[in-house]
């Protein structure tokens, strides 16, 4: 574990979505001498750490510049991510909120469920010295681009395709529908509340957009040709999407069960990533045990918003609440992101890179 000494431009308050991922990272922190935990006593220790920085993070730039941030981890239990634990789940994203602060963080993303338990309310963080912002800008800039691409390389003509987005009414889902509305044949709209589906058909009826909503996935899946995950939710089963889908899974943890895979026509990709082209490290070194990914380089958009804003020195709460994020806003951080050579990432999955 580290303080950080130096000048910090940036934080990312993180949390770990998996006991694979943390057995692996904690076993690694162990010497030969002290052996191995077993899974079940580490879950008896992790969750009742308090949030703290575990490492620093140097990001360079294509233009030369080089920014320094830390990661405070908030150990969350990853089996308690659901609405029921928000209690418990927000008092800790506070105490990592005030160890940034701390650290002198100039700027301080909350990534995956840390925003997601705050509920869109960010009044807590409005007279902080460090500015906190989503990063679901940038997740969602990462989400439609790389859909965008994606359609593009498998001969999906996007204008004639049905999109369907699990999870439309949610911040980064709305994103995702404000960019699609009048980019596709029809928006099929899918979350579990009613009500919210309902305000979102409403104004999006009134502007003529082809839409059809259910709360029900299954109503909706046979008509999808491409389809957006973006649910705070995990374990969803698409058996019944169309052979040939796109599937583009932005959830943290993953929305969609593994065993979707085991249709080899479906090409599903982990969508919202990004990948920072000069690279970064970590200090003290984790990079083996923890954020592995298929080739380096590759972070969340939500990780990524932090370092694009404090490249940039555009040092505010950039991404807020839930409903505010605009499709000019989108083009802003994308294009603010490959100015210092952080672009979308190569599409992967569980399985590793996408075959050329
Ligand atoms: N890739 C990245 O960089 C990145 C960055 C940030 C966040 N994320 C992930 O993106 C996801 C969405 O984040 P967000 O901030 O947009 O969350 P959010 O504002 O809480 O929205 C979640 C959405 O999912 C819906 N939902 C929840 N459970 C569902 C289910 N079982 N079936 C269908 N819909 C369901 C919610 O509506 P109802 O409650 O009405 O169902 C809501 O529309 C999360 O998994 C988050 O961790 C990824």
């Amino acid at each position: 574990m580290v303080s950080s000494t130096s000048s910090i431009d940036f934080a990312v308050i993180g949390h770990q979505d998996n006991w694979e991922g943390i057995e692996r990272f904690v076993n690694g922190l162990r010497t030969p001498e002290q052996g191995k935990l077993s899974v079940e006593k580490i879950k008896s220790i992790f969750p009742f750490i308090p949030p703290r920085v575990l490492f620093n993070v140097q990001v360079k730039s294509i233009t030369g510049s080089q920014i320094n941030g830390i990661y405070i981890d908030t150990f969350f239990d990853p089996d308690k991510l659901d609405i029921q634990y928000s209690k418990a789940n927000s008092s800790k994203v506070i105490q990592a909120a005030s160890c940034a602060e701390k650290e002198g963080a100039r700027i301080t993303t909350l990534g995956g469920f840390t925003s997601i338990v705050l509920e869109g309310n960010f009044n807590y963080f409005a007279r902080k010295a460090t500015k906190f912002t989503t990063g679901n800008t940038l997740t969602a800039a990462y989400i439609v681009k790389g859909v965008e691409t994606a359609a593009g390389q498998s001969h999906i003509n996007l204008a004639n395709s049905k999109l369907l987005i699990v999870g439309a009414t949610g911040d980064i889902g709305m994103a995702c529908v404000t960019y699609f509305k009048n980019k596709v044949k029809q928006l099929l709209l899918c979350a579990r509340s009613l009500n919210r589906l309902e305000n979102l058909a409403k104004f999006l009826l009134e502007e003529n957009v082809n839409i059809k909503f259910s709360v029900s996935v299954d109503e909706l899946l046979q008509d999808a040709d491409v389809i957006i995950c973006v649910a705070s939710t995990t374990g969803l089963n698409f058996r019944d999407c169309k052979k040939d889908a796109l599937i583009c899974d932005a959830g943290y943890p993953k929305n969609l069960d593994k065993r979707i895979h085991d249709n080899p026509e479906v090409q599903l990709f982990h969508g919202g990533m990004g990948q920072v082209s000069m690279g970064f490290c970590f200090n003290p070194d984790y990079s083996n045990s923890i954020y592995c990914y298929p080739v380096p380089g590759i972070a969340h958009g939500c990780i990524l918003e932090a370092m694009v804003l404090a490249f940039e020195n555009k040092i505010e709460s950039y991404s807020t609440g839930r409903g505010n994020i605009t499709t000019d806003k989108i083009e802003e951080i994308y294009a603010c992101g490959l100015k210092h050579g952080i672009t979308l990432a190569p599409f992967h999955n569980a399985y590793g890179l996408w075959p050329d």
